[in-house]
């Protein structure tokens, strides 16, 4: 029972967040919030993830992803679903951009699919694939909207995960091939890059607890996935400033502010381990602080996984740091949960509103991440690069009216703007996401999109979120 109770913290704790909000209508009149209060030069803009909305997963030369694999297997996807078609993306390209143009968003955040690239993860090359992001990007350019490209969101070529994946640190030759041929075939165009998406989220549900795909456990598996991807994360950067002129080179975090759960100083003791956990262990050895072993003992182990100056490899200093924040935690000391030794506060006993993922609404904590990440010396730039809500969207005569969506956008945007206020160097805000798309283990259930998508007829609806950005954008 503690076993399956840990489990369920380490999962939340690694994937995010849980809160509410009693939607104040804080935003009417002359206290409504707009664009230029943000500045010019900042960039607004919508995210996506290849295997999220893309669809031709077999087709066009395209080789099986870790996620093609794990959702083929019943019981991986809530609802048996994978991401075959998803929002067929890869035929719709050209509408889809035409859409975050007509909704005035000037930004694009998209990820290339490495077995898209590389079938067998390295070596053949596949020019569909080059053509297709070819394609992507010539789009986004013709319509004055600017690519902002990760290179990793989760779809590794299971060809890789088959001599082990993250595991093996032959990785660091294959990802290092992959970058070097993204940023040679669309570096001319694309200056925005981000090397890594969420790299605890794919290593903690993918090789520890064993929800994500490739489906792995146990914590052998999870401290060599950690240093293979935190060495990867700082090569992926070099490479890309040595391939690319006037690249702007970032990557993406997944990150919750850790509130106790109450003043005593034992719920505190345990704030410090889930922030070194959720927050602190992959953005420190990329600041050339190593990893927070003072503060999670447990993470001692990662050293095991070093090769000779290993230590000297894990800083890269990035132009910009992609926060990812969706809610907050609130724990409490508990001696049983092995390492951690905290539990989570269950989202909703915290009295605030939940979303359809079971996290907590809860805007402060974006201010709260913002200030805590902008006190770090090395950060350079912030960009918001994912924040949004899954709601039940329920068609009303072919609309979907999702206040509470709106809402949660304004609410949050108001944060960002209250941290940039106070002169933090916040930059840009990137919705997650423009469709509606394949939420991984949960299937298609979740709706994230300012754009509804019937997944049958591939038909497009624009949410009255946005409508709301549209107008908010003009
Ligand atoms: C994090 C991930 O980057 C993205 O792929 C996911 O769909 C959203 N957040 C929502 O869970």
């Amino acid at each position: 029972m503690q076993r399956r109770i840990w489990i369920k913290q380490l999962s939340s704790a690694a994937l995010y967040y849980n809160p509410i909000v009693k939607y104040a209508s804080l935003f009417s009149g002359d206290d409504a919030l707009n664009k230029k209060m943000f500045g010019k030069d900042f960039a607004w803009g919508v995210s996506t993830a290849a295997a999220q909305i893309e669809g031709a997963a077999t087709e066009y030369g395209k080789g099986k992803s870790i996620w093609d694999e794990f959702s083929s297997h019943k019981g991986k996807i809530k609802t048996d679903e994978s991401p075959e078609k998803a929002c067929d993306f890869y035929h719709s390209y050209k509408t889809d951009i035409a859409l975050i143009k007509q909704l005035g968003f000037t930004n694009f955040r998209f990820s290339i699919s490495w077995p898209r690239i590389f079938p067998d993860g390295y070596g053949y090359m596949n020019q569909n694939g080059i053509d297709f992001y070819n394609n992507v990007i010539d789009t986004c350019l013709e319509l004055g909207i600017t690519p902002w490209v990760t290179l990793y969101h989760w779809d590794l070529p299971q060809a890789l995960q088959n001599k082990g994946g993250w595991i093996n640190r032959e990785i660091l030759l294959w990802f290092s091939e992959y970058v070097h041929i993204c940023a040679n075939k669309f570096g001319d165009r694309v200056k925005n890059w981000m090397v890594l998406n969420e790299p605890l989220a794919f290593t903690s549900l993918g090789y520890l607890l064993g929800i994500h795909a490739p489906g792995m456990k146990g914590f052998k598996h999870f401290f060599s996935a950690v240093h293979h991807a935190a060495l990867c994360q700082s090569l992926g950067g070099q490479i890309l400033r040595n391939n690319v002129e006037d690249a702007n080179v970032g990557t993406t975090f997944s990150c919750a502010p850790i509130y106790a759960y109450n003043e005593n100083n034992k719920h505190n003791e345990a704030v410090k381990r889930y922030d070194a956990f959720v927050n602190r262990l992959f953005l420190e050895p990329s600041l050339g602080l190593g990893y927070p072993i003072h503060d999670l003992p447990v993470l001692k182990h990662l050293e095991k996984c070093y090769k000779s100056n290993d230590e000297n490899k894990l800083a890269f200093d990035f132009d910009f740091i992609g926060i990812q924040n969706y809610t907050r935690y609130v724990v409490r000391d508990n001696i049983f949960i092995p390492y951690l030794h905290g539990l989570q506060v269950p989202p909703k006993k915290l009295g605030n509103d939940t979303t359809d993922m079971k996290w907590e609404v809860y805007p402060d904590g974006l201010y709260k991440i913002v200030k805590q990440f902008s006190a770090y010396k090395g950060i350079k730039k912030i960009m918001i690069t994912e924040n949004g809500a899954a709601f039940h969207d329920g068609l009303d005569n072919g609309l979907i009216h999702d206040n509470q969506r709106v809402n949660y956008f304004k609410e949050y945007l108001a944060q960002v703007l209250k941290a940039k206020n106070e002169g933090i160097n916040v930059d840009g805000y990137f919705v997650w996401s423009l469709l509606d798309n394949f939420e991984w283990a949960e299937g298609y259930r979740p709706r994230f999109g300012l754009v509804y998508v019937d997944f049958n007829t591939q038909q497009r609806i624009l949410k009255d979120s946005a409508l709301w950005f549209k107008d908010f954008l003009k």
